[in-house]
């Protein structure tokens, strides 16, 4: 289902809620975080709920979904930095709650599928944030990847070189591959939210409304799984079919009952 909110700070207020309250709960909880652009507001408004609610976070394990292949951890632009920069340096996690494909080197098959493993052995991932690129991708499961993919190294598509460039000062820099779980690791976790916020995320969005399932766009995976929730902006939400949305109050009325 498709929710509608009015802007990008409603969105990361509604889901810095549903992971603060997952943090308040104190049970074991797998969360699979994004980065970029999408995911900044959420992080900063998940700071601001932990300072206004601190408690122990020794119950939370976090596994990010991708990262740039060729780029050190510290390179400003591998997402290393970026989980550093905008949330793991606010909150008091410790390294062995931290889980982050690595990309300095080549990752092997193996190296790859332990990630996937470690994801099994700690019950699943609970919840899985999602960004969606231009063409549809998640993680960065580019057009055409198998829906029974494992965490796994990807060749970027042009398009998704064109609009990640936008973040390097140097467009030399701009990785070509990259590992990310697969659309397996993604579509088991129990509950996914994929947001999108932006007119430039308003064709891909109404391209997936109406999208049969198929792996020739990845995020359509998402359609038959029992708790997806696509969260998208005014902005993204422009050329959706309005009958098949729903106003996010009603997403607010839910969580008040339950
Ligand atoms: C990043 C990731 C990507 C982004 C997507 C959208 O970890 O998995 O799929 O979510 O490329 O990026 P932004 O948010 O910059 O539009």
């Amino acid at each position: 289902m498709f929710y509608v909110f009015p802007r990008p700070e409603d969105i990361a207020h509604y889901v810095s809620i549903q992971i603060g309250q997952r943090f308040i709960r104190n049970n074991k909880v797998v969360l699979g975080l994004a980065t970029s652009s999408t995911m900044k507001p959420v992080y900063a408004q998940l700071i601001e709920f932990y300072r206004q609610r601190p408690c122990s976070l020794d119950h939370v394990h976090c596994f990010n979904l991708d990262e740039y292949i060729g780029l050190k951890a510290e390179h400003p632009q591998s997402y290393a930095a970026y989980m550093q920069k905008h949330l793991y340096q606010h909150l008091p996690f410790v390294n062995d709650q931290l889980y982050l494909p690595c990309g300095q080197h080549w990752p092997t098959e193996a190296q790859c599928l332990e990630i996937s493993k470690k994801i099994k052995s700690l019950g699943g991932i609970d919840l899985q944030l999602l960004g969606i690129g231009t063409n549809g991708h998640i993680g960065f499961n580019e057009p055409g990847t198998s829906f029974h993919s494992r965490t796994h190294v990807v060749t970027l598509s042009e398009q998704t070189r064109k609009d990640n460039s936008r973040f390097f000062t140097d467009k030399n820099e701009m990785p070509t591959h990259a590992v990310t779980l697969g659309l397996k690791d993604i579509s088991e976790a129990k509950e996914v939210y994929l947001l999108a916020t932006g007119k430039q995320k308003a064709p891909i969005m109404a391209q997936l409304q109406q999208a049969e399932i198929t792996e020739t766009l990845p995020a359509s995976i998402l359609k038959k799984h029992p708790n997806a929730f696509f969260f998208v902006d005014k902005d993204a939400a422009e050329q959706l079919d309005p009958a098949q949305c729903t106003d996010y109050r009603f997403l607010l009325e839910r969580s008040k009952s339950s």
